[in-house]
This record gives structure tokens, C-alpha cells and sequence, in this order.
């Protein structure tokens, strides 16, 4: 496995290619990032990897992007990232640490793995909050699943 470093950056130097991967509306993105702790992986000087993480009040936050780019996935860069998010959520004071995905796939599976739980389904949130509708291995994003892990 690949062995990164991990760095807290300004939300305007977070690499915007990699946040879209995980969120496709540059316009939700800007919308949250001036908002987030950025943390980014890197490979010498490259960028593989970040993640934003948000407080939605004093105990609880929410992971908001997390993406590795793709010639660098499944190398376990996600799950460093990943553990690395759910420490310092913790280290700024979270009690519980949410998210929201739109898939059903090895996502999901990556997230559980990790502890967290889905605690909500919010029907058509993709076709009401994103102007273009968004595909995943050519089935439709409809429902929203919210997840959270008590830390
Ligand atoms: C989700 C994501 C961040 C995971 O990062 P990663 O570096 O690939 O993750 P890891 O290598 O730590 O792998 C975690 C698990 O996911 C699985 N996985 C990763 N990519 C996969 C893929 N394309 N297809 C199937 N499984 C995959 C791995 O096999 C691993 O499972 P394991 O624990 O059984 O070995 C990455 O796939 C990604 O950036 N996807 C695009 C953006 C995105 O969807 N972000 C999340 C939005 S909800």
C-alpha cells in the first residue's frame, strides 16, 4: 500500500477535480467548502486524495466530501482518509459524525466498514437539489441516505 501524508489545507487550495469526483455540482461545493476543514492526501507532490468535514452545531459534524482520485483507489488511501476524518471530528469536539450519500454501492460498504449506520432516507433529494440528474454505473442518484457514526 502506497503510504501518503496528510495535510490540513485552506479550502481554496483544496483540488477541486478530486471534490468533484464525490459531488458533481461545483455550485454545492462552493457552497460548503469556505465552511469546511480541508484535509488532503498526498504521494510526494501529488494530490490523491481529501476530505471536507463541516459543524452542523457544536457536537456534531459532517463529513461533506471525501475522494480519492481514481488511479489511486482501492489502494486503501479512502480508508486512511477516512479514519483520519473520524479522528479529527472527534479531536474538534464531535459526538457524532454524519454524512450524506446518494450510493448504494461499494460507498456504502466503505462507510460501514467504518462503523457508521444509515439513520435517515431522504427520497429525491437528488432530483430536487441538483439541476442535472447524476448517474452511478447508469442508474439514476434519486434518494438521499444520511449515515452517522456516535464517536
Ligand atoms: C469512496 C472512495 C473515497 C474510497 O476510496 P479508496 O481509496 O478507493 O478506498 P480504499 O482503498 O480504502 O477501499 C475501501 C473499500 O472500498 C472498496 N473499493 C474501493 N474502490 C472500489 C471500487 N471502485 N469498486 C468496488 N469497491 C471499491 C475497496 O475494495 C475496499 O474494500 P475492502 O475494505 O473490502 O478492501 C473512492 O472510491 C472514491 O473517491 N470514489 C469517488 C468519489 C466518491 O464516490 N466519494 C464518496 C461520495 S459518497
Amino acid at each position: 500500500m502506497p503510504n501518503p501524508s496528510l495535510h490540513s489545507v485552506p479550502g481554496d487550495q483544496a483540488p477541486m477535480h478530486l471534490l468533484l469526483e464525490a459531488d458533481p455540482s461545483a455550485e454545492a461545493i462552493a457552497g460548503y467548502l469556505h465552511d469546511c476543514h480541508c484535509v488532503v492526501a498526498r504521494l510526494g507532490r501529488t494530490t490523491v486524495g481529501v476530505y471536507l468535514l463541516k459543524a452542523l452545531t457544536a457536537d456534531t459534524w459532517e463529513l461533506m466530501n471525501i475522494a480519492v482520485a481514481s488511479e489511486h483507489q482501492g489502494q486503501g488511501i479512502g480508508r486512511l482518509l477516512l479514519d483520519h476524518a473520524i479522528t479529527q471530528s472527534r479531536l474538534l469536539g464531535a459526538r457524532r459524525l454524519e454524512l450524506g450519500t446518494g450510493s448504494f454501492g461499494h460507498q456504502l460498504t466503505f462507510y460501514q466498514r467504518a462503523g457508521f449506520r444509515v439513520v435517515a432516507v431522504e427520497p429525491d433529494y437528488f432530483l430536487t437539489h441538483y439541476p442535472e440528474p447524476l448517474f452511478e454505473h447508469g442508474l439514476q442518484h434519486r434518494d438521499r441516505l444520511r449515515l452517522a457514526l456516535t464517536l
